[in-house]
């Protein structure tokens, strides 16, 4: 069709061009004998002014239409768009097709409802600013690929229908015809295959991979999401580590400008637990957990005394944050997340306030004091555990609750760390001796701590690291183990028996006897990166058609009913 420019491109550069545009009707102010009509394509919005409103057809909101006209610097700017400066006089508008009443205006501002939004997602991804992020994203797709084409690696593609695999739990499962009673699985990452590929000689793997999790899900978790998964052969954990950034430096300096000081910081697994309460620590802002075991034992507070861990945060000018009903809705969080005994103090004038005062004397008073560092007008809060995991990820959601509350978060920065050395099982409540893997059970243990798989397993610290930005997970991934004795150990450390291991992945384990190369990697969650980077806090944001928490899609309504004749197909019979 006949189109000379973008909507979006015209500046006063283009006055006095003749020129043809494209688009859908955005807004219409019909003044008497003038007419403005904002016309929108993909690349944004200009002005139509038509002299003689009654010689254009009548157009309404999100019609599809043709304009002709001359551009012209406008007399008065509007500062608010990038084509502010121009409008085109029309000498024609051409209706090439008409739209009924959306159902909710399509702009940036919108009060629609998600699931209304979802429901009608065309209309949605009109809107400037869901293209503006799908267009980054693409962007960032589009480094991906430069980036690691230029560094060697090749992109395979791995099935989509598989084997379940040893984490099953969240898989979701496609009923074979062909052979009755027996299912594929949708893979939860091609973890195994691109392991195979190294083992098959590949050396350097990429794949942007779409990825299956039945769980349940939050603002930053999909049942379908793409990795970005990469494999090398013959790198340490610093090599991996190393090509890693330089991709996010790439990713980060073309999307939105920002240079990524390399190498990025490291920050072991039980020093983020400890100090920040979390694996995935967001230190935008400075609000550390305080291990006050020590002091508070030695109070005359019963209840501390035969505790393994208490830690307090604090809260800077807190006495004013902590009214009656804040810290009711804190103490609800606090049971939340399994912590018991939540408490407060509150620290004026030199001395502190609180129900919990009346078990410091001088000593424990002063040691709080200068351990925690209060300031006059401070508070703190504090629990206690008996697990060390327990009492790290109970204080840290409430550190990341109180930073919301204060404001605490310095928006439009971003904090990129790797965090390493996590452990490599992680024991099982109530089971002692028993464990599960921290990652999955092909994750290599460090050299170092090889010998304490024969005595102390829950010491043992894996060649396993995260990338963390603005505290979320945006990826991780590990060196794999390559030496059959080291995984056969670590099998049955969790437990696998011979039978357990040949009936689950044995077909996997099987490729390792003939010459697998030490080979490690990692994946990136695209999605996450994408929100990040487009300054979202929705995963759904920057997916062209997400599904909404409940794991449906308000538009085609996915999961739906199928036939009997289909259920029969595949030998499926559905219970009540
Ligand atoms: P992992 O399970 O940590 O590792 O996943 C890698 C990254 O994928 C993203 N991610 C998700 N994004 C959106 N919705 C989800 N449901 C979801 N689940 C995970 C996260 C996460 O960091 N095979 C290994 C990687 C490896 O070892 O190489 C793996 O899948 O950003």
């Amino acid at each position: 069709m006949e189109r000379t420019n973008y909507c979006g491109t015209l500046r006063k550069e283009d006055a006095g061009k003749k020129v043809v545009l494209l688009g859908w009707v955005s807004n219409k102010r019909n003044l008497g004998a003038i007419m403005f009509i904002d016309l929108r394509d993909t690349s944004g919005i200009v002005q139509l002014t038509a002299p003689e409103a009654d010689k254009i057809p009548d157009v309404r909101n999100e019609y599809v239409v043709q304009a002709y006209g001359t551009v012209k610097v406008k007399d008065v700017p509007n500062k608010n768009i990038p084509t502010g400066e121009v409008e085109v006089v029309l000498d024609k508008l051409v209706v090439i097709n008409k739209a009924e009443t959306t159902p909710f205006i399509i702009a940036d501002k919108t009060d629609a409802l998600e699931d209304t939004r979802l429901q009608y997602r065309y209309l949605d991804i009109r809107r400037p600013i869901l293209q503006k992020r799908l267009k980054l994203r693409a962007k960032a797709v589009h480094c991906i690929h430069e980036y690691l084409d230029e560094n060697n690696f090749v992109e395979v593609e791995t099935p989509m229908l598989g084997i379940s695999s040893p984490e099953g739990a969240k898989e979701y499962l496609v009923p074979s015809r062909v052979h009755p009673g027996c299912f594929y699985a949708l893979p939860q990452s091609p973890q195994l295959y691109k392991q195979l590929l190294m083992i098959g000689g590949m050396e350097r793997y990429y794949q942007i991979a779409r990825c299956f999790r039945d769980e349940d899900l939050r603002a930053d978790r999909q049942p379908d999401f793409t990795q970005v998964d990469i494999e090398m052969s013959f790198m340490d954990q610093d090599q991996v580590l190393s090509m890693a950034e330089g991709l996010l430096a790439k990713i980060f300096k073309e999307c939105v400008g920002y240079d990524v000081k390399l190498p990025l910081r490291r920050m072991a697994f039980w020093d983020a637990m400890d100090t920040y309460g979390s694996d995935k620590p967001d230190t935008r802002y400075d609000l550390h957990l305080v291990d006050v075991t020590k002091v508070m034992k030695e109070t005359s507070f019963e209840g501390f005394k035969g505790v393994n861990y208490v830690k307090a945060i604090r809260i800077p000018q807190g006495t004013a944050y902590l009214s009656r009903k804040k810290q009711d809705e804190i103490n609800l969080d606090a049971h939340k997340f399994d912590l018991k005994s939540y408490m407060t103090l509150k620290f004026e004038n030199g001395a502190f306030t609180g129900s919990f005062a009346k078990f410091l004397d001088e000593k424990s008073s002063a040691e709080l004091v200068a351990l925690m560092g209060l300031e006059n007008g401070d508070a703190m809060m504090f629990s206690s555990h008996n697990d060390r995991r327990k009492i790290d990820f109970g204080m840290g959601a409430l550190r990341i609750k109180v930073a919301k509350d204060l404001n605490l978060v310095k928006e439009g920065t971003y904090d990129l760390l790797w965090v390493v050395d996590f452990p490599m099982f992680d024991p099982i409540d109530d089971k002692p001796g028993q464990y599960v893997a921290e990652h999955h059970p092909f994750t290599r243990p460090r050299d170092e701590d090889l010998p304490k798989l024969d005595n102390a397993p829950e010491e043992v610290l894996a060649y396993a690291y995260d990338i963390i930005i603005n505290g979320y997970e945006a990826g991780g991934g590990t060196l794999r183990i390559y030496d059959h004795d080291i995984q056969w150990k670590i099998f049955k450390l969790l437990g696998l028996t011979d039978e357990d291991v040949n009936r689950k992945f044995g077909w996997f384990i099987d490729a390792f006897k003939y010459g697998a190369p030490p080979h490690g990697g990692l994946a990136f969650g695209l999605d996450r990166l994408a929100m990040i980077l487009g300054g979202t806090d929705n995963i759904r944001d920057v997916i062209a058609f997400p599904k909404n928490l409940q794991a449906s899609d308000p538009m085609s309504k996915a999961p739906g009913e199928v036939t009997q004749e289909q259920l029969d197909a595949v030998h499926v019979k559905v219970v009540d």
